[in-house]
């Protein structure tokens, strides 16, 4: 088969890139490994910067998203028994964040590039990018029934995550990549339960970190700091409520509801760049080329952040033979990528409790907080991190 740009990843970076290549006129077809219910049904990530839902709304994918997402104008910090509120919206000139869970964006966006006629093979195997340095680079892959297939394109995107293809197809030795791992995980819970606050609630506590969000009225996120080795099983649900209400009820006389776990699991904790994020004409774009901490909610944004600067590099490409764009692609996105990484650093080493910290580098980081609680100004700089740097 024949297209213009060849995707290999069915998750936010490869479904933005394909809607906003469609709406340059730009043919694109995105091939997944995982089945479409996966896609659908995994949870994930759940907090779109301001810029992210004024893009879906300007791409007539913003319905479900105004009707059923909510916004926050502020956030909740907390340590020890001091809780403060950091006013998003006074801070930014109105901007705020918006809860709308990462997998109903891709269900809303895979229900409208199928309708608009786009192609997606989903629960495809054996993907192999070929021929990345000659000016008709392909997409190997086979059908969920074995039939092999291919896509011919005059460019490639690896938008296929951490693990995917993608990054491997360009040669190790060649590769310019910095990571740092934490000694932290994020043991994460959905369960049936009231909201317990109207934002979210980010704790430091010396028992480790903990992070209150929310899905819906009725079912509630929570995370708690633990070891990245952990086995789940050794979390029994009564554990959990526990360490919550430790590390979440330290101000005042406010109660963390509780109520029945529904699923759980333990992530660890990493930074990672890949600054090689071209060779030939192979793209990289989204945990491909990057991985933040969760703490502060930027995957999702950077990845959409990546493909709205390759869209238009693309299009320049495509449409004038115009390849400047694609030249700079890598150096305009890390700018971007590397601000986003300081910031989730600084917010993950900020509110976790490290066991190898110094008693100084804890003084340091219990002023880091102190002086957030206290400073408009340094309030202003998370506020303007936390709702998406301008492009
Ligand atoms: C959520 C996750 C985060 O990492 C974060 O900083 C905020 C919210 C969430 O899952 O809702």
């Amino acid at each position: 088969t024949r297209t213009q740009v060849g995707i290999v990843g069915c998750g936010p970076a490869g479904l933005f890139l394909a809607h906003l290549l469609h709406r340059a006129g730009i043919e694109s077809v995105i091939v997944e490994s995982r089945t479409r219910e996966a896609v659908e049904g995994t949870i994930r990530a759940g907090l779109l910067e301001h810029w992210v839902t004024e893009l879906m709304r300007d791409m007539g994918l913003g319905d479900r998203m105004a009707r059923e997402g909510h916004a926050h104008d502020g956030i909740t910090l907390q340590y020890g028994a001091t809780r403060f509120h950091l006013p998003l919206d006074e801070l930014t000139g109105g901007k705020r964040v918006t809860l709308y869970p990462q997998h109903e964006v891709l269900i809303d966006l895979i229900a409208a590039r199928l309708a608009d006629g786009g192609r997606i093979h989903f629960g495809v195997s054996d993907t192999a990018f070929h021929d990345i340095e000659t000016d008709r680079p392909r997409i190997a892959f086979r059908h969920p029934d074995g039939t092999p297939d291919e896509l011919s394109c005059d460019y490639v995107v690896g938008a296929d995550g951490f693990h995917g293809p993608g990054r491997r197809a360009i040669p190790a030795a060649e590769r310019r990549e910095y990571d740092r791992t934490y000694p932290f995980g994020w043991l994460g819970i959905l369960a049936h339960a009231p909201l317990s606050w109207h934002e979210l609630i980010y704790a430091r506590h010396e028992e480790g970190f903990a992070l209150l969000t929310t899905r819906t009225p009725e079912i509630q996120r929570l995370y708690i700091q633990c070891d990245p080795r952990d086995d789940i099983a050794n979390w029994p649900d009564e554990r959990i409520w526990a360490a919550l209400h430790r590390r979440l009820e330290t101000a005042g006389d406010w109660k963390l509801a509780d109520g029945r776990i529904f699923q759980k699991g333990i992530i660890p904790l990493r930074s990672f760049v890949c600054e090689t994020m071209r060779r030939g004409r192979l793209f990289l774009a989204g945990d491909a080329a990057h991985i933040v901490p969760p703490t502060g909610a930027k995957g999702l944004n950077l990845a959409v952040a990546d493909v709205l600067v390759l869209s238009r590099a693309l299009e320049a490409a495509l449409r004038r033979g115009d390849e400047s764009g694609l030249d700079a692609y890598p150096a305009t996105a890390l700018r971007r990528i590397w601000k986003a990484e300081r910031f989730s650093w600084m917010m993950t080493t900020m509110l976790h409790v490290d066991a190898a910290e110094t008693p100084f580098e804890h003084r340091i980081r219990m002023a880091d907080l102190d002086f957030l609680a206290g400073s408009r100004n340094a309030q202003a700089a998370v506020a303007e991190n936390y709702v998406g740097l301008p492009f």
